[in-house]
């Protein structure tokens, strides 16, 4: 068997190779600079006031000229934005708009979301050492801004695809909501889900719990907000540890594979589920074995798992599932072990969301 030293390696692959980690590197400065636009209200100026040059776009945002320039020629740089040399101005294209400017719109990302540069910097040293010693990065150091850009990210799976898409696939569920089922969400976050089955739904009463007290408190201004007080209510709390009363339909969305005891949230949902009642499980669409979650969509799960969820769930000293960790094979296991008669795949596709009812 031949040894493999670098003599081995043509040149051509090598470079090759260093093309791709180039690319890379350029996603992650244009994801960068997308998260500043994001942030700054840019990409939704440039799409409500058209094409701008950088000082007429200072005096629209009031910010400083210098800066501007230079994104405005990095996100062109990065086919973002488009440059007009006769006119000097920067626009941003009208099929770029729904993905970065169209706040909770169907093909909206939320750029802030990915940018690990501004919601990972501060704890990336933290994973560092926990990679060295063990435990995590506790959510509390994530601050508000990432329960921020979590729920933006969602945000376009509940305001256009719960209701018109996910729902009419699973038949016994819709039957509960339309009939006015009591509805509990766990791990809610800022509640946009319990918002829009209430909206939805006239007869359901709909209860959010999240152990994030931050998130439960924009949920209940959000209710309120809505005119839902009288049938949606928030509360803060670990459902491991049982929930209050017995529910016709409970939710969870994106919960169970960054949740410290995820075998203990499952349990206490079963415990609290009418005899006949349904749990929704939504968790992340990936494959059994690491050989087939490959590609842009799982390096980015990846990247959050080891930047988020799994870390958040280690520094509880939990099981760190990870953000691909619950595929159907893992999530049919715990549901078997914790008292679930059935579990059904509902036959949906979807890139980013695998969803499941289980029977209890
Ligand atoms: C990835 S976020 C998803 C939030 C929301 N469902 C969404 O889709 O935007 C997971 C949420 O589950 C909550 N969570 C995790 N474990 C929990 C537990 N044991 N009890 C209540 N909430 C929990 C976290 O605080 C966090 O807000």
């Amino acid at each position: 068997m031949r040894p493999e030293t670098n003599s081995d390696v043509s040149a051509e692959a090598v470079e090759t190779f260093m093309e791709k980690v180039l690319g890379d590197y350029a996603g992650a400065n244009a994801f960068f600079m997308a998260a500043i636009g994001d942030r700054l209200g840019l990409f939704k100026d440039l799409a409500a006031r058209g094409p701008a040059t950088s000082p007429e776009l200072a005096s629209r945002t009031g910010l400083h000229e210098r800066y501007l320039r230079e994104w405005l020629a990095g996100m062109t740089a990065a086919g973002y934005l488009s440059y007009q040399p006769a006119t000097g101005r920067y626009t941003l294209p009208a099929e770029h708009a729904p993905v970065l400017a169209e706040e909770a719109g169907r093909f909206f990302l939320g750029c802030a979301f990915f940018d690990y540069s501004t919601n990972y910097g501060p704890t990336f040293h933290r994973l560092l050492g926990a990679f060295r010693d063990g435990g995590g990065v506790p959510q509390d150091l994530f601050g508000t801004e990432m329960a921020e850009a979590i729920d933006r990210f969602t945000a376009p799976w509940c305001e256009h695809l719960l209701v018109p898409e996910w729902l009419p696939a699973m038949p016994d569920v819709l039957a509960k909501l339309h009939a006015g089922a009591t509805v509990a969400d766990v791990g809610c976050g800022r509640g946009r889900a319990v918002i829009t089955l209430a909206q939805a739904f006239p007869a359901c009463s709909v209860v959010g719990y999240d152990v994030y007290q931050p998130a439960v408190g924009v949920a209940q201004g959000r209710a309120a907000a809505a005119g839902l007080s009288d049938r949606v209510r928030f509360e803060v709390r670990d459902v491991v540890e049982g929930l209050p009363q017995r529910y016709d339909v409970i939710t969870t969305f994106d919960v169970v594979h960054d949740a410290a005891d995820p075998r203990g949230l499952l349990r206490a949902i079963h415990d609290s589920l009418e005899p006949d009642g349904r749990y929704l499980c939504v968790e992340i669409t990936c494959a059994e074995r690491p050989e087939d979650n490959v590609g842009p969509l799982s390096t980015i799960m990846y990247g959050l798992s080891l930047a988020y969820c799994m870390t958040v769930s280690l520094a509880d000293g939990g099981a760190g599932l990870g953000t691909l960790g619950l595929p159907e094979a893992k999530l049919t296991e715990l549901a078997s072990e914790t008292g679930f008669s059935q579990v059904r795949r509902v036959p949906i596709e979807d890139p980013f969301n695998t969803l499941y009812v289980l029977t209890p």
